[in-house]
């Protein structure tokens, strides 16, 4: 379950202030009619999910984690941030399943290309090539890579075996590569932006290929929808933290930092700095958003965050049970001076780490929000996912920018795409 304790600056008065917004912009949201509601596909997928593509997308993953020693889950932005975020945060960064799952599509870097097409020449392995648009450079040119190191080592048919591609239902280049070479796809529907695509197929294909309870996660999304829908602002966790968003930033409070105490997050903290950063970040608007995980990043920006310049506030989300948990042992000699904790667990150690931390920062001043998870799970995560694309939603239209496009995106491109000498360009 998810609760949310907001920082000591909001108040009821705050939140009842904004009641009429929230109302106004919660029918937008449901009815369609706000700025790109084109792209609102998302807010009802818990339900109208397509019942028949889950049940093809675990069978075809079941298949692939019985015949392919790693998955390749090729795409960039929202077509991976989400498949990334959510494998980590429940697989861990060890995981010691029977499928590793490795990331392509995301970078132009030789180094890391290089590495990763050495590393797959001996092994078994199939490609979830995911894009919308079908031609995005980054994901096409490791695609390409891909298809051609398979091609090179496989018949024809294990290669139309291997490949699996997630991308819109009619149209681009990577639909018309499909449907002429016989991949398996899946749709990732013209009315769900990238960054709000995570409960998709876009998400849930390399969930379920991780061996993830993908009908779970598509359960806590739902619960979020219901009580988000249902619930008054006095008593709306999501539509408060997206209040208290936009609060922060118009006193002041231009960057926030996204923390958590468990590094396997980190991850969710990319996909909620796309999810933020690229849906309200324009007309010379938004907040930043920035994101540490402690204790680590308290030996490097634990001092900027403690009494630097105060221009940041911090969401923490805390994970109130661990997974695993380790047992500090007892030591004869007792040099390190650790004996004072011998026999506690380091779930204790963390959560006096994150009261000590959090009391400083508050007495620093600087304000923070605390989301709390029962436990790091696939129903609480889909939970999590929407309530975070909801609030984003309703923050994003707090500001009065559009939320699902992202023009300033295409500028680099044009000039990369001139500099390369793409016709045209
Ligand atoms: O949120 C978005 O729309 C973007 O981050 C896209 O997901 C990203 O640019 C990849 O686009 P595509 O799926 O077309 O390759």
């Amino acid at each position: 379950m998810l609760d949310l304790k907001l920082n000591k600056l909001i108040n009821e008065e705050i939140i009842s202030s904004y009641q009429d917004q929230v109302i106004s912009i919660d029918k937008m949201i449901k009815n369609k009619t706000g700025l790109g509601s084109d792209f609102l596909g998302w807010v009802d997928w818990p339900i109208n999910y397509d019942k028949d593509e889950l049940r093809r997308i675990k069978k075809d993953a079941q298949y692939v984690r019985d015949n392919f020693e790693v998955l390749v889950v090729c795409g960039i932005g929202g077509s991976y941030l989400g498949a990334r975020s959510a494998i980590e945060a429940l697989k861990g960064l060890k995981s010691p399943d029977k499928l590793e799952i490795i990331f392509m599509g995301q970078t132009f870097s030789p180094n890391y290309i290089a590495q990763a097409l050495d590393y797959l020449r001996d092994k078994k392995f199939a490609v979830n090539v995911i894009s919308k648009s079908g031609t995005t450079t980054e994901t096409s040119i490791s695609f390409r890579l891909l298809k051609q190191l398979l091609e090179s080592k496989n018949t024809k048919e294990e290669v139309k075996k291997a490949i699996y591609a997630t991308t819109d239902k009619n149209k681009g280049a990577l639909r018309k590569l499909s449907d002429i070479e016989g991949y398996s796809t899946y749709v990732l529907p013209s009315d769900i932006g990238g960054r709000y695509s995570v409960l998709t197929a876009v998400g849930l294909f390399p969930l379920a290929c991780a061996g993830i309870d993908v009908d779970a996660m598509l359960l806590g999304a739902k619960e979020a929808r219901d009580v988000i829908q249902k619930t008054p602002l006095k008593e709306n966790k999501c539509y408060q933290y997206a209040v208290m968003r936009d609060y922060m930033y118009r006193h002041d409070k231009p960057v926030e930092m996204y923390v958590t105490y468990e590094p396997q997050m980190s991850q969710i903290s990319e996909w909620l700095k796309q999810l933020f950063g690229e849906s309200e970040g324009k007309e010379q608007k938004g907040l930043y958003p920035g994101s540490a995980t402690f204790s680590t990043d308290l030996h490097s920006l634990g001092q900027f965050i403690q009494e630097g310049t105060p221009l940041l506030f911090e969401t923490i989300i805390k994970i109130l049970s661990p997974h695993q948990d380790v047992i500090i042992p007892f030591d004869e000699g007792n040099l390190d001076g650790l004996n004072y904790i011998a026999g506690k667990n380091l779930a204790y150690v963390n959560q006096k780490a994150f009261e000590g931390t959090l009391k400083a920062h508050e007495d620093g001043g600087v304000p923070c929000n605390v989301i709390y998870l029962d436990k790091l799970d696939a129903y609480n995560l889909g939970y999590l996912f929407y309530f975070f694309m909801r609030a984003c939603a309703m923050s994003a239209y707090l500001l009065d920018v559009n939320p699902f496009n992202q023009p300033g995106v295409e500028v680099y491109k044009k000039n990369m795409f001139h500099l390369l000498g793409k016709k045209g360009f």
